[in-house]
């Protein structure tokens, strides 16, 4: 499998028509293509033909137990891969009003229309509409769901840029399709609904950009993101490996927790910089990359948050040392992908 990968630009007019119809083509062929969406890139395929989605595991080397998000043209075409229960009927609605298009992702019984190979044999599928605006060119020409998980290799980081998209399958695929840089910089927010009573149940299986917050108008909301050590998965792809860079990285829960090792070389990812948090001075880091300079705002830290694990690892330092950030809004997200990609190189 060595295809020459090509990333076509989409900041002016005449590019983005051109890539939009190289990615339509190549879909309508049945093959696979890396996109922008507002999370992260998505590597994209044919969501109801099982020949093309196997080849987004192939590229990816994902094991065909962890199954992908299914993407819409439309939010009002729910029923044409999800039967919506009648009593989560109506929170349902409110919450696609409310969030999409947009980084919410809800799982809901399948339609059979759905191969098994994109639910990993599940019952259930996961359905989102992106806000990209490159993203829904395509979807509507295509006019099609179409799966797709990240755009990166199995359990690696995420890619929030054509770039990043282009060192994780550069040769296995054949088209990246450029929009810049992710807007939100973090996967979405996955989410299961029971009805009450008294009120309906939200269930977050995967933290995200939609926060405990936004949802507590729409029911009780629960966050039932599985302890990186035990429990079975509520979500398969939820494996305590994921998201880790190569290089060990190590969660500091406080500054006093690392004692450098003589003759390693340590960097830093730093939440804002600030000498105040006592952990710019721990040792002389071979680099410091912070999240958010001086400002310490999660949002913007979550922009960057793939984009620099990535950096870090390219230093070939023998481990990454990360500050903790607060565990609230889009924080949650980021501190549940520091624990995993920490748990894997636990010493
Ligand atoms: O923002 C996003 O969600 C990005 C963009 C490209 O849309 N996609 C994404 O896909 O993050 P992926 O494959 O990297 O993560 C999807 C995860 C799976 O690993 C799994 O945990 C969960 O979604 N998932 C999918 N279908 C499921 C199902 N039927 N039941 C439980 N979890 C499911
Ligand atoms: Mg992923």
């Amino acid at each position: 499998m060595t295809h020459v990968t090509a990333v076509l630009r989409t900041d002016e007019p005449p590019l983005m028509h051109q890539a939009v119809e190289e990615a339509v083509r190549l879909l309508k062929e049945g093959e696979v293509v890396a996109l922008p969406t507002e999370t992260v890139y998505g590597l994209a395929a044919n969501a109801l033909d099982p020949a093309a989605v196997t080849k987004i595991f192939e590229a990816k080397e994902r094991p065909t137990f962890d199954p992908l998000i299914v993407h819409l043209p439309h939010k009002n075409q729910l029923d044409l891969v999800a039967d919506v229960p009648a009593d989560i009927a109506q929170t349902v609605k409110q919450l696609t009003e409310r969030f999409w298009p947009g980084p919410l992702t809800l799982l809901l019984p399948k339609k059979a229309v759905v191969p098994d190979i994109v639910t990993a044999g599940l019952p259930t599928v996961a359905v989102r509409v992106s806000s990209n605006a490159v993203f829904r060119k395509v979807i509507s020409a295509f006019d099609q769901p179409l799966a797709a998980p990240s755009a990166n290799r199995f359990g690696s980081i995420s890619p929030t840029s054509a770039g990043a998209v282009l060192s994780e399958l550069d040769g296995r695929i054949h088209l990246i399709v450029d929009s810049g840089a992710s807007l939100y910089g973090l996967e979405s927010t996955i989410i299961k609904i029971e009805p009450g009573p008294p009120k309906p149940v939200i269930t977050i299986i995967r933290p995200g950009p939609v926060t405990p917050d936004d949802l507590k108008a729409y029911g009780k909301v629960k966050v039932a993101i599985r302890s990186v050590i035990d429990g079975p998965a509520e979500s398969p792809g939820q494996l305590a490996s994921h998201y880790a860079p190569r290089t060990p990285l190590r969660l500091l829960e406080q500054p006093s927790d690392f004692i450098p090792e003589p003759g390693k070389r340590y960097a830093l990812m730093s939440y804002r910089g600030e000498e105040q948090d006592g952990y710019l001075h721990l040792t002389d880091w071979e680099e410091v990359m912070m999240l958010s300079p001086g400002k310490g705002k999660l949002p913007e830290a979550a922009v960057r948050f793939f984009h620099i694990l990535r950096r870090l690892d390219e230093l070939g330092v023998d481990e990454i040392i990360a500050e903790p950030l607060h565990e609230h809004g889009m924080g949650i997200a980021m501190m549940d992908k520091l624990r995993r990609a920490s748990v894997r190189h636990a010493p």
